[in-house]
């Protein structure tokens, strides 16, 4: 993509700032729409509106020549089922295809990796293998996971309806590396069972707003799936013991040494250079 105008949607939020201060670092022209007013907006033309108001939408795209899709209820436990599932589908929905009308032609939205159904389903579920990739069966059992699924194929009809390309990334547990994902990783070091349904994974949130960004300029045309994680997990024992005792029988479909995290980054690696660069080490 050129230098051209992007707009945020979610822009409040935490993936949402860590992406307008990435945008501000490459000295992008930024809009940012939110329900809510944006901390730093540093530059950025604020709108203030609900991302299923067409109206607002409309009025966010002017100028536009690119979208990072943000917006969204980022957990099942934080509303409704009804709430989460609408809100979270309608809002993609509107943002898609109010962007292609505008004639954008670029996008990158959040999907996650909650997608595959593991993280919030009431029982313990077990990836068909490992590393994981997106051609992993999905066993979606709750409103969020579906809802991001739901994105990902509102992305695809995108694509073949306005030819709209798009990134839709199966982000992990996001977090800043000396805050949230520290107190993750001493967690899992005290027990690391309640992870295991997120694999151990995660990604520091700048990496995240660098890979929505590089997903928007470099990625080839079409309508994408890909999973980003850092490569490593946060948990101090090795993935292939972690896995034996809280996936015992996974499929290893290919080596896991060490901490390696258990998933393929080859699309992501592929399609617009994907790599982490903030990187957990468990003191020795
Ligand atoms: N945080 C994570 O660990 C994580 C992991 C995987 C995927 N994701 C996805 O990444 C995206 C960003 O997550 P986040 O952690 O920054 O969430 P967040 O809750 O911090 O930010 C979401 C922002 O969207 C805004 N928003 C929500 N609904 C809106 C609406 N209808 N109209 C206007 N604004 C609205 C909120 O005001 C908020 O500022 C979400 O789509 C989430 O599902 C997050």
């Amino acid at each position: 993509m050129s230098n051209g105008r992007v707009l945020v949607t979610g822009a409040a939020g935490r993936l949402g700032s860590a992406v307008l201060a990435e945008l501000a670092r490459r000295s992008r022209a930024v809009t940012a729409l939110d329900r809510r007013g944006p901390a730093e907006p540093a530059g950025a033309r604020v709108v203030i509106g609900e991302v299923a108001d067409v109206a607002a939408v409309r009025e966010a795209l002017e100028g536009v020549e690119g979208v990072i899709h943000l917006a969204a209820i980022p957990s099942p436990l934080l509303a409704s089922a009804e709430e989460v599932f609408c809100h979270n589908s309608a809002a993609t929905f509107t943002v898609l295809e109010q962007a292609a009308v505008a004639g954008v032609r670029r996008c990158v939205l959040a999907s996650s990796y909650s997608a595959t159904g593991l993280p919030y389903s009431p029982r313990r579920l077990h990836p068909a293998y490992v590393p994981i990739d997106e051609s992993l069966p999905l066993q979606v059992e709750d409103p969020y996971a579906l809802s991001k699924q739901v994105d990902e194929l509102t992305a695809a009809m995108m694509w073949y309806r306005h030819g709209l390309s798009s990134v839709a990334l199966r982000l992990p547990f996001l977090g800043h590396l000396e805050d949230e994902i520290a107190r993750r990783a001493e967690a899992a070091a005290a027990d690391p069972g309640p992870l295991g349904t997120e694999l151990w994974m995660y990604l520091d949130v700048d990496d995240a707003a660098r890979a929505c960004l590089d997903a928007l300029d470099r990625a080839p045309e079409g309508a994408h799936v890909a999973g980003v994680a850092a490569p490593e997990t946060l948990a101090s024992e090795a993935t292939l013991e972690l896995l034996e005792r809280y996936h015992p029988g996974v499929r290893v479909r290919a080596p896991l040494p060490g901490r390696a995290a258990p998933i393929d980054l080859s699309r992501a690696r592929a399609l617009f250079d994907f790599r982490a660069e903030r990187i957990w080490r468990p003191v020795p």
